[in-house]
C-alpha cells in the first residue's frame, strides 16, 4: 500500500518538487510546430506548473521565455511580436529569443538598466513537428536515436490531447498491456482495410486476424518486463488456440513516453507532459516505416475529436465522453465509441485529477507500473542525492539508443523472441529513411 507521502513524491512536478525534478532532466515537448504556423507565432504554454509564453522572431529563431513580464507581471502571451523579440505592451519592455531585456523606451535616455533585467528563459528545439525545451540543470543531453527522431520529417505526423488528470497516471495506462483487451474491446470487428490512421484496427501481425478479435479472445496475456537503457521494455504474450502466440512488444522511455506499435506500418511514441500537477497533454509521434504519412487525413481525423487552441478533447467529463448504455450492450465495451483515445481518456481522468494510490491494489498485470515506479523513486533519490550522471541517457551515447522494437508479432512455435526480431528486422529492411537497429 503506498503512502500519501510517497503518491505525493512520485506524481507532482512543481518547481522545486521531486518528480519534477527528474523530468526537468530531460526534454520536455513544448508545443506541436502546427501551433506556431499562424500569421502570430506566439503561444502561451504552461509546461512543469511553469507559466511561458513560447514565440518565433522574424528571423525564424524561438524564443522560450517566463509569461509574465519582469517590470510589472503583465502577461507577454499578448505581445507585440517585432524587432527579434517580443515587446509588453504595457510599457514597451523589449526581450529577446534568450530572455534578455534589450530595451526599455520609457526609461531615461541612456539607462542602462535593462542589462541586468533578463525573463526566465529555457531552451528549445525543433524535431518533427514537435517543440522541445529543456527546464533543467546544466547543459542538456542529447536526445536518443529513437525512430520518430531519425524518421524524415514526411514520415512522422505529430499531435496532440489535452487529459484532465495528473500525467503519472496518464503513462501508467501505456504500461499496461492487459487493458487493451477489455477498454479497448470492439464486440464487432471493422475491415482491417480500413484501419488507417488508427489503433488496433488492422490484422494481428502476418495473419489474417483482427487485432480487435485477437484480444477479445485472448484476455489473460503473459507479460514480462525487462529493463533497458532507455527504459523498460514490455512483452505480452497471446497463446492462440492453435499453438501459435501473438507477441506484442511496447516501450517505457524514461521518464515520462511510451512507444507502442499503432498497425504494421507505425508505431506511436507518446510522452505524457505535465501542464501542472493535476492536468497534462500526450504528445505523440506517427512513425511511419512504410509510405510517407498522409498527415493531412491525420490532422483532420484527431481535429473532428479536439477543440483548438487547446486541443481538449470534444468527448469529456462534462458530456460524459458520449456514454451511450445501448452502445456498450452491443459494440464497444465502454459505450463510449470508437475512438480509443477517449477510452484511455475516462480510465485515467476517471480516477481522479492525482489517483489515490493508497486505495489501489495491483496485480500480476500491472508488473509495468510496479517496475516503473521503482525506477522512478530511484531517480528521485539520485536527484535528491545531487547526482543524476546514473540516470538513463543523462550521459552521452545516447547515440547508439535504437529503435526502440515495438511491434506485433505472431510466432510459429515457442521461440517468440525470434519472430518478434524478425518481423521488425523485415519492416526495418524494407524501409525507405535508414532504420537499421
Ligand atoms: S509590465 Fe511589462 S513593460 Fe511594464
Ligand atoms: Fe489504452
Amino acid at each position: 500500500m503506498m503512502s500519501q507521502e510517497m503518491n505525493d513524491q512520485i506524481t507532482r512536478v512543481g518547481p522545486g518538487a521531486p518528480a519534477g525534478a527528474v523530468l526537468r532532466h530531460y526534454w520536455q515537448p513544448a508545443a506541436l510546430s502546427d501551433e506556431l504556423m499562424g500569421a502570430r507565432p506566439v503561444v502561451p504554454v504552461t509546461l512543469l506548473g511553469e507559466e511561458l509564453v513560447l514565440f518565433r522572431d522574424e528571423g525564424g529563431t524561438l524564443g522560450l521565455i517566463g509569461r509574465h513580464c519582469p517590470h510589472r507581471g503583465a502577461d507577454l502571451a499578448y505581445g507585440r511580436l517585432e524587432d527579434n523579440g517580443l515587446r509588453c505592451p504595457f510599457h514597451g519592455w523589449h526581450f529577446d529569443c534568450s530572455g534578455q531585456c534589450v530595451e526599455q523606451p520609457g526609461e531615461p535616455e541612456g539607462s542602462r538598466m535593462h542589462e541586468n533585467i533578463r525573463a526566465v528563459s529555457y531552451p528549445v528545439r525543433e524535431m518533427n513537428g514537435i517543440i522541445w525545451a529543456y527546464m533543467g540543470p546544466g547543459d542538456p543531453p542529447q536526445f536518443a536515436d529513437f525512430d520518430c527522431f531519425r524518421a524524415p520529417e514526411s514520415h512522422v505526423f505529430a499531435f496532440k490531447g489535452l487529459w484532465e488528470c495528473n500525467w503519472l497516471q496518464a503513462m501508467e495506462v501505456g504500461i499496461d498491456p492487459a487493458h487493451a483487451s477489455f477498454l479497448h474491446r470492439f464486440l464487432q470487428d471493422e475491415d482491417p482495410a480500413d484501419s488507417y490512421g488508427k489503433q488496433f484496427r488492422d490484422s494481428a501481425g502476418n495473419t489474417q486476424i483482427p487485432m480487435t478479435k485477437l484480444l477479445r479472445d485472448y484476455p489473460r496475456p503473459d507479460i514480462t518486463v525487462d529493463e533497458t537503457d532507455y527504459g523498460l521494455k514490455l512483452t505480452a504474450l497471446r497463446h492462440l488456440d492453435d499453438g501459435r502466440t501473438h507477441v506484442r512488444v511496447t516501450n517505457q522511455i524514461f521518464p515520462q513516453a511510451i512507444c507502442i506499435p499503432m498497425s504494421r506500418e507505425m508505431t506511436i511514441t507518446q510522452w505524457h507532459v505535465p501542464v501542472d500537477d493535476e492536468t497534462c497533454y500526450w504528445y505523440s509521434m506517427f512513425t511511419s516505416f512504410g509510405a510517407p504519412v498522409d498527415k493531412a487525413k491525420m490532422r483532420d481525423q484527431r481535429l473532428e475529436e479536439h477543440r483548438l487552441p487547446d486541443y481538449a478533447p470534444l468527448k469529456n467529463a462534462r458530456n460524459n465522453y458520449g456514454y451511450d448504455a445501448e452502445e456498450q450492450g452491443k459494440l464497444t465495451y465502454t459505450g463510449m465509441g470508437l475512438d480509443i483515445n477517449v477510452h484511455d481518456q475516462w480510465a485515467v481522468e476517471s480516477m481522479g485529477r492525482i489517483q489515490d494510490r493508497r486505495f489501489e491494489h495491483l496485480g500480476k498485470t500491472d508488473v509495468g507500473i510496479v517496475k516503473y515506479r521503482r525506477m522512478l523513486r530511484a531517480a528521485i533519490a539520485a536527484v535528491e542525492a545531487g547526482d543524476a550522471s546514473g540516470l538513463k541517457m543523462q550521459n552521452g551515447g545516447t547515440e547508439a539508443i535504437r529503435g526502440p522494437l515495438s511491434n506485433d508479432a505472431i510466432a510459429p512455435d515457442d521461440n517468440w523472441v525470434a519472430a518478434s526480431e524478425a518481423a521488425d528486422l523485415e519492416r526495418r529492411g524494407q524501409c525507405s529513411w535508414d532504420a537499421s537497429v
